[in-house]
């Protein structure tokens, strides 16, 4: 069995609007999220996330699904409009309730909650202000990180401020693809920089409120020429320095990769921005291809989502004979290069988290035997922990490792049919059932050196 060095810590992952359901119940306020999947179109099969896995009300269960695995850390999200309807200023007490007894439960059950402030859902009241294109958001999401830490902070030691900026900001504002679906292209990047003060300010307001460690959680993806070709390898440059590194530089180096975006922006800011963090969250799924785009070729229908002619640089699928039912390359030794890469170009770069790698197979449910079944989820995890184990043996300091999900949930502009979980869940009837990855999982935190 693959083991990991002694204090390794083993998770899963989830996120509010993904698993919570209880949508407008107890006070909770619309985010963005409740508003785009109302709007007909936006969701493969017009699905919302209005009950979702229910687990608003089921929380106790999912908390034993957890821990019953052994899990050392369950990362789930804050949804802001439950604890401030409006964004801003009046808190919603029951919201702030639901999370107190969460909390509870899983200490009582001995797993760390390690909670994310932000994971896309932004109050749709923010959003009518301008939302991430209005630098007044990032003070709120300060606000609102000080209204959690002086409730949850006597329990509550390890924070992560946002979740991968650099999705949200690609599909929700340069693109259509999620919400809000503004479609700015190049005009999204003042959204980036706000995201990114924000995280700055709430590492001040977590630290103020005697957070003990405090982290972000990053998608990164190693980016490949398609060819040799000059214009490849420079389409690539600048697709990886767009999505990548304008995210993460100016959190571990204080700058922007561009310069003169860096010279643009307020004076203070990426001080405020590079803050000295406690840990790194690594989210990794599939690696990325870039190429320049081909005079009269044709790139849509070429990936899941639709970059706009007329950019400097076109995604073109990854070559991989193994793909998720997602349609997503399987491509474990992508983790060990990213790891590596940032390693490399981050001398300062703090201890790392894989804060979360997982797959979407059909998997189908409970079968005669009562069990689920899926084993190629099983080689999945197992192949993206050995590229951990592997970046780990290049002298890379990753000290923990967390499954995307604990549960089937709602997977944005795709609905329903992508089931992530290591549970899974009946969409009539809601009921869990631990998938064989599940178990899987259970005995490989149980057969780890004690630390
Ligand atoms: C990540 C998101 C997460 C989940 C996985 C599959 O980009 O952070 O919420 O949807 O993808």
């Amino acid at each position: 069995m693959l083991q990991l060095p002694a204090g390794f810590r083993f998770g899963m992952s989830t996120a509010a609007f993904q698993i919570e359901g209880a949508a407008a119940l107890d006070g909770k306020g619309p985010s963005i999220w409740d508003t785009f999947t109302a709007r007909p179109g936006t969701i493969r099969h017009g699905e919302d996330a209005a009950v979702a896995a229910d687990h608003y009300h089921r929380y106790v269960e999912d908390v034993g699904h957890i821990a019953e695995a052994g899990t050392h850390d369950y990362r789930f999200s804050f949804s802001w409009p439950r604890v401030l309807p409006g964004g801003r200023g009046q808190v919603n007490g029951n919201g702030l309730d639901f999370y107190d007894r969460l909390v509870d439960e899983l200490l009582t059950a001995g797993v760390r909650p390690v909670p994310t402030l932000y994971h896309w859902d932004l109050p749709q009241a923010l959003e009518d202000e301008g939302g991430w294109m209005n630098r007044d958001t990032s003070y709120a999401l300060a606000d609102y990180a000080a209204v959690l830490v002086d409730r949850l902070g006597d329990r509550v030691r390890d924070w992560i401020t946002l979740n991968e900026m650099n999705v949200q900001i690609l599909y929700g504002y340069a693109l259509t693809d999620h919400a809000p679906a503004l479609g700015l292209g190049l005009g999204a990047l003042p959204a980036a920089h706000h995201q990114l003060l924000a995280h700055g300010l709430a590492v001040q307001a977590l630290r103020a409120g005697g957070a003990a460690t405090v982290g972000v959680a990053s998608q990164h993806f190693p980016v490949s020429p398609a060819s040799d070709d000059p214009a490849d390898v420079e389409a690539a440059a600048l697709f990886a320095g767009l999505t990548n590194w304008t995210f993460s530089d100016p959190i571990l180096l204080g700058e922007y990769p561009d310069p003169e975006f860096t010279a643009s922006v307020p004076a203070g800011d990426l001080e405020i921005i590079s803050a000295p963090l406690d840990f790194y969250g690594v989210n990794y799924y599939e690696p990325t291809r870039i190429e320049a785009p081909r005079e009269g070729k044709d790139y849509h229908g070429v990936l899941e989502v639709d970059v706009p002619s007329g950019l400097p640089f076109s995604p073109v699928a990854v070559e991989s004979d193994e793909r998720t039912d997602f349609g997503w390359a399987i491509v474990p030794s992508g983790l060990t290069d990213i790891l590596v890469t940032l390693r490399d170009r981050y001398p300062g770069l703090p201890p790392v988290v894989v804060t979360e790698n997982g797959a979407s197979f059909h998997d189908g449910g409970p079968g005669p035997d009562g069990r689920v079944h899926d084993p190629r989820r099983i080689a999945f995890l197992e192949a993206h922990l050995g590229a951990v184990a592997a970046a780990i043996d290049k002298g890379v300091d990753v000290r923990g490792y967390y499954v995307w999900s604990a549960l089937d949930n709602f997977e944005w502009a795709a609905g329903y049919d992508e089931r992530f979980g290591l549970v899974h869940v009946d969409r009539d009837t809601l009921d869990r059932t631990r998938k064989d990855s599940w178990f899987w999982f259970r005995d490989l935190i149980a057969g780890q050196p004690r630390s």
